[in-house]
């Protein structure tokens, strides 16, 4: 498809209107489910248009929020501009813009966490109330209607066919060759009629290249040419490539035990330096013909399939830095048949994460001495980001993996805490902690002797004693020995932190 032609389907021409008269279409108090993963695929001026009309009615002293849904996290032209306006009432699932966060941890903005997984079928199940609108980027529309998604796939399957009006930006900036590139399962049933997914392999093909829209829900077009918010990767620090490199030594010692292929299992990888780190790691290891069945495909795992290492690779976004996008489309021709993109349901579905015997690899904020691990907030009150996939993944992968770098702010902070502050993902789902100072392989153990590997090859030496000495005493304080815990002392390093400015 030419970029002159991006709109073929002639009713759908006749509802091209501009993003102002698009957004004066949502009303007060109406949940929008916005297209959107992981800074890939939103929309780029619909959103912003309503931030204007927000403020406008704020202004004039008039009530105006909505609720606004989207796949994940996605810019400051929605987020940004949406939370600024103080115009969301109620945000889910998984966010990661400054300005949205400040209002969640100011309790001006409900934010409903949730696996990203679960959105679609909550919303089909109605656990949600209606979807008022949809506002969905695409990369074009074909003569019949049919909808060529654009560099993220989300939940957009779901607005469209949920949402009572449709609001569509066709962004000539998504390349056209994106094209093939996606997999729109539609053989989802609800219970008690579900089937299982046709799906066995990470690259298998099993729904359209296309999304289906009633063009009779279609208010309106907008005609957009805007970049994604293609953020650059900051390059692998020494604790990055330490954790990398600890990840790739086990890996390998699985595969010599026989516990592990040569060629591993489907890779799930998340989202933010340390995950890169980990795939730029696996470019210079000695395996091959890897696989990846994952949610968002940074710049380390396309370094992989670039080099050949990789074979496929499965998700439901892109997060690329502006350079690893430019090979992406300069290669699109390359690459369309070795990545595939498909609806979040599907690419952290956890039928399929059992079935695949993924190797997930996820940060994490802080893990307790049992191996408890919070991903989402900060001294237990305050959200970073979300738990987004990593509890689809990691409560079904064959081998669940947690990283963080040992402390935080300048070592202020000890990332392995006697106790953990809030606990995304139970010890039960968590199978190996690796910080820089080394690896706990947590397989098999129970808790008292975790606690041993957790505090001996993960703590930083600055905190390890102090550890040691928490759980020494513990043993002897006079609870139950299964896990050993000084109630009154459990959280004191965090109540330091915040008395002091520092956990030491
Ligand atoms: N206490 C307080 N703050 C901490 C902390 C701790 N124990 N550990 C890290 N932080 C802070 C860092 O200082 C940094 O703060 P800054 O933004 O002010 O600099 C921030 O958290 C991010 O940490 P960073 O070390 O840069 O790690 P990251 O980019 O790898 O992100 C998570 C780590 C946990 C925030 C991120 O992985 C995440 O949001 N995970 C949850 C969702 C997920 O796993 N998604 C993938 C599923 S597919």
């Amino acid at each position: 498809m030419s970029d002159a032609s991006r709109i073929l389907n002639p009713t759908l021409r006749s509802k091209i209107m501009s993003a102002d008269e698009a957004a004066a279409l949502i009303g007060h108090g109406d949940n929008v489910g916005m297209s959107g993963f992981t800074g890939a695929g939103y929309p780029k001026v619909v959103p912003a248009a309503l931030a204007r009309r927000i403020d406008a009615a704020h202004a004039a002293g008039q009530e105006f929020r909505v609720g606004v849904w989207t796949g994940a996290s996605t810019a400051p032209e929605l987020d940004g501009a949406l939370a600024r306006a103080n115009g969301v009432e109620l945000r889910m699932p998984y966010q990661s813009d400054p300005a949205c966060r400040a209002r969640i941890n100011a309790g001006e903005m409900e934010y409903l966490d949730i696996h990203l997984s679960h959105v679609a079928q909550f919303v089909w199940f109605g656990f949600f109330g209606p979807l008022n609108v949809a506002v969905v980027e695409v990369s074009g529309i074909l003569e019949d209607g049919r909808l060529i998604p654009s560099s993220s796939i989300g939940n957009n399957k779901t607005w469209l066919d949920q949402a009572d009006k449709i609001i569509l930006e066709v962004n000539s900036w998504q390349s056209p060759k994106l094209e093939g590139m996606h997999d729109i399962y539609y053989g989802t049933q609800l219970p008690p009629h579900r089937q299982p997914i046709p799906l066995v392999h990470p690259n298998d093909r099993i729904g359209e290249a296309y999304l289906r829209v009633d063009p009779a829900k279609v208010v309106a077009v907008v005609e957009t040419h805007h970049p994604d918010r293609n953020s650059a990767f900051t390059p692998p620090d020494d604790a990055s490539r330490q954790i990398a490199g600890h990840i790739i030594e086990f890996l390998q010692s699985e595969v010599k035990r026989g516990r592990l292929p040569a060629n591993l299992l489907p890779l799930q990888s998340g989202v933010g330096n340390i995950a890169n780190a980990v795939m730029a790691g696996l470019l210079d290891s000695p395996f091959e013909h890897l696989t990846a069945y994952t949610e968002v495909l940074q710049d380390g795992m396309l370094e992989l399939l670039k080099s050949g290492k990789m074979t496929t690779a499965s998700a439901t976004a892109f997060s690329l830095s502006p350079a690893a996008l430019e090979e992406l489309t300069a290669n699109l021709d390359q690459f369309r048949e070795r990545i595939v993109l498909r609806p979040q349901e599907i690419s952290n579905h956890p039928e399929l994460v059992r079935r695949l015997g993924i190797i997930a690899m996820n940060g994490m904020i802080e893990a307790d001495i049992y191996g408890n691990v919070n991903s989402t907030h900060v001294m237990g009150s305050s959200i970073m980001n979300g738990i987004g996939g990593s509890g689809d993944f990691a409560r079904n992968a064959y081998l669940s993996i947690f990283m963080t770098p040992s402390t935080a702010k300048d070592g202020k902070i000890s990332c392995i805490v006697p106790m953990a502050s809030h606990v995304d993902h139970t010890e039960h789902d968590v199978q190996v902690i690796v910080t820089e100072q080394g690896l706990a392989d947590l397989r098999g153990l129970s808790p008292r002797q975790r606690a041993q590997v957790v505090i001996e090859n993960c703590a930083h030496p600055d905190f390890r004693p102090a550890l040691h000495d928490y759980f020494g005493r513990a043993m002897e304080g006079g609870g139950g020995r299964h896990t050993p815990h000084l109630l009154q002392e459990a959280l004191s390093w965090h109540l330091r932190y915040q008395q002091t400015g520092s956990m030491r």
